[in-house]
């Protein structure tokens, strides 16, 4: 494990979640909002994201396991922990931390869509475009990234520095 060296200030990521918020507002008026927020790496996200935006607004979770082998085969997205509520009619924003591959949210975008909402729009913190593998439409980025391994505000290694209030790259 090498150092840790800052990739985005927390101003920096307020102002540019409040940005995306004030985004969020405009496009869908007065209109009602379920988040998703994917466990755990989007929840501090999701937290900030959600006090910015101006419209009635519900937080639901789901939580999603991808194992990354050599096979690369989307089967190895496993569901571990399921919407409670039906999301059928709504307007929702699936709300991510990072897009790396895409295989996550190819898996989970068709589940959801499965569930007949009336809406489905794609928010994630950090796009890492040069990893893509799977094509997702994203409608809500707050920055793009270099392909380096990032940890903090919410993202983690092994399970930690997900508490830092920055993000941060692993320098090796
Ligand atoms: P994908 O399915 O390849 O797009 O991977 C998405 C998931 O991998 C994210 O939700 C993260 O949990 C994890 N991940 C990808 N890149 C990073 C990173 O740089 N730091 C921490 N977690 C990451
Ligand atoms: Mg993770």
């Amino acid at each position: 494990m090498g150092d840790l060296k800052v990739l985005i200030k927390e101003e920096e990521l307020q102002e540019r979640i409040k940005k995306v918020a004030e985004q969020i507002t405009k496009d869908y008026e007065n209109k009602e909002i379920v988040l998703i927020c994917i466990l755990k790496g989007s929840t501090f996200f999701t937290v900030d994201l959600a006090k910015r935006i101006d419209n009635p607004l519900k937080i639901e979770f789901i939580q999603v396991s991808s194992y990354h082998d050599s096979t690369e085969s989307s089967g190895n997205v496993v569901m571990k922990l399921d919407l409670k509520e039906s999301i059928e009619g709504k307007d929702i924003i699936v709300v991510e931390d990072i897009i790396d591959t895409g295989r996550t949210l190819s898996y989970l975008l068709d589940y959801l869509k499965g569930k007949n909402p009336a809406s489905i729009k794609l928010c994630t913190l950090l796009d890492k475009p040069e990893r893509r593998m799977y094509d997702v439409q994203v409608d809500y980025v707050g920055f793009e990234i270099p392909d380096k391994f990032v940890v903090g505000y919410g993202l983690d290694f092994g399970e930690l520095y997900r508490n830092l209030p920055y993000v941060a790259y692993i320098e090796s």
